[in-house]
């Protein structure tokens, strides 16, 4: 009764203050992390700034939505089994943030500046907005449900190529290295000579928000999490492409094994992957 009327401009509002403020203050850690340590295995790495981020974003959040339901990587067990159940427990929540703190933490702790920060609303499991923050860069995607995609205010179009041939394609090497790894470097090894060339530059929603503005063509990737991919699915369809599973299936958060592209050569990448046995 006491809870304000928000409308989804405030929604949008947060999420871009919170992506900013984490951002920003990662970047302030940047070489200077204290602990580093093994979460599922030990291509598995967390530090105590992707729990710092975390935090700060789920408390601005909870200030400001305290009914609101949040789901952040660093809150969940590692692994597979532990993720699908979190995201199973709460998914059907009238309002879920869905939080990725750090991705691309292993570039973080190499100092490779290709990271961001990424932050989804979902309303009843349909994502309504996405925001993914490089403060490498100083750049900010954001997608409002229906309302179109933007780099800095600027309206994000997807990619023009038609084929594989033409194609610039991202993929990313997972940390599951027993089940998920192994399926991707299938689709690697099959779609590497199709495309003009591959790229494995460690974030899943840097690649996502790349596809959105149209400097890749399409990205998958095996073995996501719903905090990989919420806000830059949102990104890639609001920018005019496509986002599905490897089997074709439209993406919906339990998502983990992706394709999302321009929409022109979705299905020669998907084809391709189900092809080589790389769709998981
Ligand atoms: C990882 C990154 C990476 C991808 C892994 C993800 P994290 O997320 O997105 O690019 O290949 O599968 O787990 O752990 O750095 O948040
Ligand atoms: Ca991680
Ligand atoms: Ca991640
Ligand atoms: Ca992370």
């Amino acid at each position: 009764r006491n809870e304000p009327v928000v409308g989804s401009k405030s929604f949008t509002a947060v999420a871009i203050n919170c992506a900013a403020k984490a951002g920003q203050w990662i970047n302030t850690k940047l070489g200077a992390y204290s602990s580093l340590n093994l979460k599922y295995s030990s291509h598995d790495l967390v530090t105590e700034v992707d729990k710092g981020s975390e935090k700060m974003i789920r408390s601005l959040i909870l200030t400001h939505f305290p009914t609101h339901s949040f789901l952040g990587e660093e809150g969940v067990e590692a692994g597979p089994e532990a993720s699908t159940k979190a995201l199973e427990s709460l998914r059907d929540e009238e309002y879920l943030w869905i939080v990725d703190p750090i991705d691309g933490t292993t570039n973080f702790v190499h100092e490779f500046p290709y990271y961001a920060v990424s932050i989804a609303l979902a309303h009843k499991g349909e994502v309504i907005v996405g925001v993914i923050y490089d403060p490498t860069r100083d750049e900010l995607f954001v997608a409002e449900k229906g309302k179109g995609a933007y780099v800095h205010g600027k309206r994000m179009l997807v990619s023009k190529e038609q084929t594989l041939r033409d194609s610039l394609v991202a993929t990313g090497f997972p940390a599951d290295h027993q089940y998920a790894l192994p399926v991707n470097l299938k689709g690697v090894q099959a779609v590497a000579p199709q495309v003009r060339n591959l790229r494995v530059a460690g974030s899943a929603a840097l690649h996502m928000a790349y596809v959105a503005a149209g400097r890749l063509s399409g990205f998958w990737e095996i073995g996501l999490n719903s905090w990989d991919l919420a806000a830059g699915a949102l990104l890639v369809q609001e920018s005019g492409g496509k986002v599905t599973d490897t089997s074709g299936q439209p993406y919906h958060l339990g998502v983990r094994n992706v394709v999302a592209s321009n929409g022109h050569m979705h299905d020669e990448l998907t084809a391709a992957l189900g092809k080589a046995g790389a769709a998981g």
